[in-house]
């Protein structure tokens, strides 16, 4: 197994088709938080771990071209074309030099969970801030998300690959301590809202999911963790469509760094 967020070279189409579906899931919700912290013309944008790249083209609307928009990841294959006035950097944001400072917005979704160094990394943002300047993190807690009834043998394989012992490197409850750490680390106007879905086969709010779970499968089969009977029910299940489940609570976690006396 992986010993952190990769995306090996036989899962790069799934990888992109999984991100896409995850922003048509997660972008209307997310593009609503960003307005709501009046995101203005003219002010400058960080969005880290961009993805599919939809939230840094929508960054880079709202700010005009007086504004901008960086975009980073350690994968820019699958980000659409950014537009006019943002930039797309292949950088780490736990390693490489600050991709720019004095920004007026970091946003970040689903990336901090995946990464070992979180709360390093969160001190890293917190600097790269201007004072005033606002930091939205959007982070989930799936303890619904696994400890609801399933069928089996899918919720075996759905808890597996939500137990810490099989991605060490992955805290999916991150989002609840968020609030916590960014008071701790002198941040203020803290805020929290939260969501949750019904996750179906056919619609991109459950199939971001599922296809992580069709990729999985092989990794499962080849450790010997499952067999081919029980993979191909799995199969089976993720594509009922009378199939219904309760989703991760989505947390989006906005703070500001204090602003200058
Ligand atoms: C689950 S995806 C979320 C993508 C996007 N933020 C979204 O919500 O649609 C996690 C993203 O974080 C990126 N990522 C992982 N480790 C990273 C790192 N160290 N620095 C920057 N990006 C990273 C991955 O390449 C991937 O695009």
């Amino acid at each position: 197994m992986a010993d952190r967020y990769e995306v090996s070279d036989d899962e790069t189409e799934i990888e992109q088709r999984r991100l896409r579906l995850l922003a048509e899931a997660r972008d209307p919700w997310t593009r609503a938080t960003i307005d709501s912290l009046g995101t203005a013309v003219g002010w400058r944008c960080l969005e880290i771990g961009a993805g599919a790249g939809s939230i840094s083209n929508y960054l880079g609307e709202r700010v005009g071209p007086h504004g901008s928009v960086v975009a980073t990841d350690i994968d820019t294959r699958f980000h659409e074309p950014p537009i006019a006035n943002v930039t797309l950097l292949h950088h780490d944001v736990v390693r490489d030099p600050a991709p720019g400072r004095d920004f007026d917005v970091i946003h970040a979704r689903a990336v901090l969970q995946h990464l070992p160094e979180r709360e390093t990394v969160l001190a890293r943002l917190i600097e790269w801030l201007r004072p005033g300047g606002w930091l939205l993190i959007e982070e989930t807690d799936v303890r619904a998300f696994v400890e609801q009834p399933l069928p089996e043998p899918y919720g075996t394989v759905h808890r597996l690959m939500n137990d810490p012992a099989f991605t060490p490197w992955r805290e999916p409850n991150f989002g609840t301590r968020l609030a916590a750490l960014l008071g701790d680390r002198g941040l203020v106007d803290i805020d929290v809202e939260g969501q949750a879905w019904a996750m179906r086969p056919g619609e991109p709010g459950g199939d971001w999911w599922f296809l992580a779970v069709q990729r999985t499968l092989p990794r499962l089969l080849a450790a010997g963790v499952i067999d081919d009977v029980a993979a191909a029910s799995v199969r089976d299940t993720i594509a009922d469509p009378s199939l219904v489940i309760v989703s991760p609570l989505s947390l989006a976690i906005r703070a500001r760094r204090p602003a200058l006396d």
